[in-house]
Formats: structure tokens, C-alpha cells, sequence
């Protein structure tokens, strides 16, 4: 099966070509194209992201994303032909609310020859509600002018099954490598043995998921207030580091690692929120606070911050929040015996996290089979929606409605999904 896949829910326009096929019990992907244009630049100056400015960045950039992944994929077959005014009406209609790309559409798409593909994939939450409308209203209209059926993914559940995406030959950490490495991979999709546990760890998310088979999930414990990933960017302000705030608090966490010595100095400790509680929820804004204190009291007492004494706190702080993570992790994949444990979302790409995963687990609970996804597909892309959309429509495919019902949901839980799976663009 060859799935398109659209993801807009944040600050990333993704798209992405996957072939899947299944034999036995086992699947295997390959990456025909997988682009993820970052708008990080665009809303680093506000310190987060920004709504509308997002979704304006989506709107002009989807098509000619899409162009070159067709490209990539060799899917890219010019034939221009005229539209009937039906379908341009029909069109123009879908993309009503996105005047630019409804414009890009028009003079671009029917010049395209359809391609080989059976069913698009597209993020429909959660996540910020105008930049998950202009991938749906994309992914629709696309149905509708190639007549091919839309699959509706939580984005959740694609962090879910991101962990899947193992790579058979080792896969460079160069910047400058990866897009062309992944582009000609193979990845080997283990089979999940259940129960079992995702750790959901992003800007917008920290829950734990307990997974009954691929298509029940529990949310059994989730944060209270900020997100983890959300609090690195937090904290990450505070101490005038870059946005997003994650990979620069882990890499001056680092630093101080590498200095032993330096860091018994500061003798930093910051509290492990609910780390005792007998529940799995977690909170990470009175961690964020306690910096805030801290930093605070270093500027009463005039210690200057400098990138030592920075490197310091970024360390205690991950510290943290791995503690907190970590405990409950394990404590809950005791509690329901979970054959599997996956971890999926932004803040997984942290190598400190990573290492001390494997680690505990390993003597913890050896017989669960971790699953952690490389790095490149921790953050948001539309290869994981792609594989999430793969197993929805292999295995309830044959629920599907208009895709007039299918809507954009910021909210949407990960286990409360009452949509169909699979959308038709025509009634028939
Ligand atoms: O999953 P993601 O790309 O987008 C959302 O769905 O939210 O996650 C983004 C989050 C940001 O908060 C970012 O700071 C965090 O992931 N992140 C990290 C690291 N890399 C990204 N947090 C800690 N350590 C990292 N290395
Ligand atoms: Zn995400």
C-alpha cells in the first residue's frame, strides 16, 4: 500500500511517501520521500509558536512540498489536462479558508498526473486548530480531485508508532546526510506484543498510554499542567537560550557533565514533582517555578549567570524531569505487565533520556521489549502519520464516511477517537 502523508498539527510542514506491505506478522516500510519543512526560524523571535503565522507558513508551503516529495518518490508525472467547473467549484469550496493555497492548487495540481497511491494520510489533531485545518482542507482536496480515500490520524497515536520506524542499516547522525539516507531505507516494523505503554513526551503532550491491542488506548496517567517538552522551552527562556528550548537545555546539560568538578560546586537541587505520588500523573510547572526561584535568589545573593553555572541548572533541571518520567514509567509497566514499551514525541530525541531509558529498563523490567525511535523521527514528521494511517486502514478500513464529517480537532485525546478511520470523497 503507498500512503501520502500530511502532517501540519505545530510548527513543522511534513510530507511524506511510504510504500508498506505486510507479510506474515511482520511489516516492512520503505521511505520513498519524507520532507519536514521547520518553521522554527519564523517563530523563534516570539519564543513560541504562533497560530496564525503557522498556519499561513503551511498554506504557502504544502505544494510545493508536496511536488518535491513527488519527485523524490518519482511519482511526479506532468499531464496537464483542464478541469471540469465542477471540480474546480468543488475545489474551491474545500479550500474556501486557505485563498493562497487554494490558488497554488489550482494553477500546480491539475497539471499532475495521479499517482500510484492508495489512500492519503493526514494529521486531524491535536494541536493548533488553524494549522490542522489547512492539512485537512489539503488532504481533501487532493481526495477529491484524485479520488482517493483520506485516513484520519491522531497525532498521538503517530508518536505512537514513530518508535516502529527501525531502520535496517545504521542511519548517519549528519545533518547533512539523513534526508538522503532515509529517503533509500528500509525500515522493519516490529510487531507489537501487547500490553502495552507509550511514554508521550512533546511540547504539547506528557501522558502514558496503555495499549490494549493497535487500536484501544488508556490514557493512564498525563500531566497536570505543562508539558515537559514545554517546560525545557520555559526554562530554556529563563536562561536566554534558544527556541525551542529542548536541544539547547540537553547540549548545555552536557557541558556540565563534562565537568564533573564544576558541578559539585553549585550543589543545584530542584524538586522531582509527584515523584512519590502513587498515581502516574506528573506536573512540570512548579519545576519550571523552582528555577524561576532559584534563578531569583542567584540574582538577590548577585551571582552572575554565567554559562557554567547555566550548564548547571540545565543539568539538575533534565535531571528532573527524567527522574520523575522514569519512575513512573516503570512503575506503570510493572503495574499492568506490559510485554512492550514504547516512547515517542519531541522530547525523546534527549540523549540523557535516551541513555537512562535503555538503561533502567534493561535491569528493571528485562523481559519488555523497548522501543524508542531514532532520532530523526522523534519530532514531527508525516512518516510516522503515514505508518499510524497504514494499520488504521488495514484493520478498520471498512468503516468510512463522507469526508464532508471528517473535521480538525485541537483537542482531541488519543483514546477518545470516534471518528471512522477511513474518508471517501465521493458518496457513493
Ligand atoms: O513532538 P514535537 O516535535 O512537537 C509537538 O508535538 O509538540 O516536540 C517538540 C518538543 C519541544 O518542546 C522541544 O523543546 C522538545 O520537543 N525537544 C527536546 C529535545 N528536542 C526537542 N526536549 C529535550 N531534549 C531534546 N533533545
Ligand atoms: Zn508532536
Amino acid at each position: 500500500m503507498k500512503i501520502l502523508s500530511i502532517e501540519t498539527s505545530c510548527d513543522e510542514t511534513a510530507v511524506a511517501i511510504l510504500a508498506i506491505a505486510t507479510s506474515g506478522k511482520s511489516a516492512k516500510a520503505r521511505i520513498l520521500a519524507n520532507l519536514v519543512h521547520s518553521q522554527i526560524s519564523i517563530h523563534a523571535p516570539y519564543g513560541g509558536v504562533f497560530p496564525t503565522l503557522a498556519k499561513r507558513e503551511h498554506a504557502k508551503n504544502l505544494i510545493p512540498i508536496l511536488i518535491q516529495a513527488l519527485q523524490k518518490a518519482k511519482f511526479l508525472k506532468l499531464k496537464p489536462y483542464d478541469i471540469s467547473k465542477e471540480i474546480k467549484n468543488h475545489t474551491e469550496k474545500i479550500l474556501t479558508k486557505e485563498p493562497e493555497l487554494l490558488a497554488q492548487f489550482l494553477s500546480e495540481i491539475p497539471s499532475i498526473k495521479k499517482p500510484p497511491i492508495d489512500a492519503i494520510a493526514v494529521t486531524y489533531g491535536p494541536g493548533l486548530e488553524p494549522a490542522l485545518w489547512v492539512g485537512v482542507n489539503f488532504a481533501k482536496a487532493l481526495s477529491y480531485i484524485w479520488d482517493i480515500p483520506i485516513v484520519a490520524v491522531n497525532h498521538m497515536e503517530g508518536h505512537v508508532f514513530s518508535a516502529l520506524l527501525k531502520a535496517e542499516k545504521k542511519i548517519s547522525n549528519s545533518k547533512f546526510l539523513i534526508s538522503k539516507q532515509i529517503q533509500n531505507t528500509t525500515y522493519q516494523i516490529p510487531n507489537i506484543q501487547f500490553p502495552a505503554l507509550a511514554l508521550l513526551v512533546s511540547g504539547g503532550h506528557t501522558e502514558l498510554v496503555l495499549m490494549k491491542d493497535r487500536n484501544t488506548y488508556n490514557i493512564i496517567g498525563q500531566t497536570l499542567d505543562d508539558a515537559v517538552g514545554e517546560a525545557f522551552d520555559k526554562v530554556a527562556r529563563m536562561l536566554s537560550l534558544p527556541y525551542p528550548g529542548g536541544p539547547a537545555v540537553a547540549a548545555l546539560a552536557e557541558t556540565a557533565k563534562n565537568q564533573e568538578s564544576v558541578t559539585r560546586n553549585y550543589n543545584i537541587r530542584l524538586p522531582r514533582p509527584m515523584i512519590d505520588r502513587p498515581n502516574f500523573d506528573f506536573s512540570f510547572s512548579g519545576l519550571k517555578t523552582a528555577v524561576l526561584y532559584l534563578l531569583k535568589d542567584y540574582e538577590k545573593a548577585g551571582v552572575t549567570l554565567n554559562k557554567n553555572l547555566k550548564a548547571n541548572i540545565c543539568r539538575e533541571f533534565q535531571q528532573a524531569a527524567i527522574d520523575v518520567l522514569l519512575k513512573k514509567t516503570i512503575a506503570s509497566a510493572k503495574k499492568y505487565s506490559v510485554k512492550t514499551l514504547l516512547i515517542g514525541g519531541g522530547v525523546s530525541a534527549n540523549n540523557e533520556l535516551r541513555k537512562q531509558f535503555q538503561q533502567t529498563i534493561k535491569k528493571e523490567i528485562p523481559d519488555a521489549c523497548f522501543l524508542i525511535p531514532d532520532v530523526h523521527f522523534t519530532g514531527d514528521n508525516a512518516a510516522m502519520i503515514a505508518l499510524a494511517a497504514y494499520f488504521k486502514k488495514n484493520e478498520r478500513g471498512n468503516k468510512t464516511a463522507d469526508f464532508s464529517k471528517l473535521a480538525a480537532s485541537g483537542n482531541v485525546r488519543i483514546d477518545t477517537q470516534k471518528m471512522p478511520a477511513v474518508f471517501l470523497p465521493r458518496a457513493s
